[in-house]
């Protein structure tokens, strides 16, 4: 395994591999790696012959308020974990070699970018398609791999590679969840254990949701309320957004029909915490 900090190295070692044509897959992550990062990485060890990790704490998508400073930073332990799944190359890039004094060129998803977590951080989306684009144009990797925990976000991603005909497949992978069910986050940190134990409230409301759907029910409204009495109840948590939306346009449901996808964000304790969970309704 090569820890490589320099875009120069990193396309000098890549070269050789296109060369050899050999396939590459790349699993971009902020570090503080867990299960479901993991989960990413085997994914992306199965399906390529070059497997490479990219850690790097984007400042770029952190906006007022966020937790930027105090984001967990555990670089031994991230490379020992990567070394045990036999990864090929990290990539751990500074500040200053990603973004060089004057940087001054964003890349923008529109509409997509501005509903659920994007009503809410403006700006946070278009520093992720940032950064995912500049180390897609530095790995230029044959497939992306990314979790649908973060579902925003790889919709975005995938529109973004769609509409600048980046030649990338994108394999999203299922959300990885602790026993009770709460989505893995680096975030979690910030939980304390009866936090996390509040926490198990999201996904079984969600999951409630799923089977009250399945039952019949197609109002969002009372979907939504439902989810909202439950974690109200059962949490100290407060809610930022709950929505019912298509899974691919991410537009608002009234009427629950096609792909659909429920999503929320909330606060609990130090943590934000967003999760959702898709139903294809007849
Ligand atoms: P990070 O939060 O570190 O997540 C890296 C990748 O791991 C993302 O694709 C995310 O969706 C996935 N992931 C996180 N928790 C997961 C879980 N419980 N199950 C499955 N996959 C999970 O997302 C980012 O970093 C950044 O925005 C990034 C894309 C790296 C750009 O900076």
């Amino acid at each position: 395994m090569r820890v490589v900090k320099s875009i120069k190295v990193l396309r000098k070692l890549l070269r050789k591999e296109k060369l050899s044509n050999h396939k590459i897959g790349f699993v971009p992550t902020m570090g503080s790696l867990h299960e479901g990062h993991l989960s990413l990485i085997r994914n992306c060890r199965r399906e390529n012959e070059i497997s490479i990790l990219s850690i790097f704490i984007n400042p770029k998508q952190f906006v007022k308020g966020d937790d930027f400073s105090s984001y967990p930073r555990e670089e031994k332990k991230d490379i020992f974990l990567a070394k045990k799944e036999n990864i090929d190359i990290i990539f751990f890039p500074t500040n200053k070699e990603m973004y060089s004094d004057g940087h001054s060129t964003v890349i923008n998803v529109e509409k997509l970018s501005t509903v659920l977590c994007g009503k809410y951080r403006p700006g946070h989306f278009q520093g992720v398609t940032t950064v995912v684009g500049k180390l897609l144009n530095i790995i230029e990797p044959d497939t992306l791999y990314l979790g649908q925990k973060d579902a925003q976000q790889a919709i975005i991603l995938k529109k973004m590679i769609d509409d600048l005909n980046w030649p990338v497949k994108v394999n999203i992978c299922p959300t990885v969840r602790e026993k009770n069910g709460l989505a893995m986050s680096s975030r979690n940190q910030y939980l304390s254990d009866n936090e996390k134990k509040e926490a198990s409230i999201l996904f079984r409301s969600l999951k409630e949701a799923k089977h009250t759907i399945l039952s019949g029910q197609r109002d969002s409204k009372k979907i939504i309320q439902s989810i909202r009495n439950l974690i109200t109840k059962n949490s100290s948590a407060k809610i930022q957004y709950i929505e019912c939306v298509n899974a691919d346009t991410l537009e608002k449901l009234t009427i629950l029909k096609g792909k659909v996808m429920i999503a929320l964000a909330v606060h609990l304790g130090r943590a934000r915490l967003i999760d959702n969970i898709q139903i294809a309704v007849k």
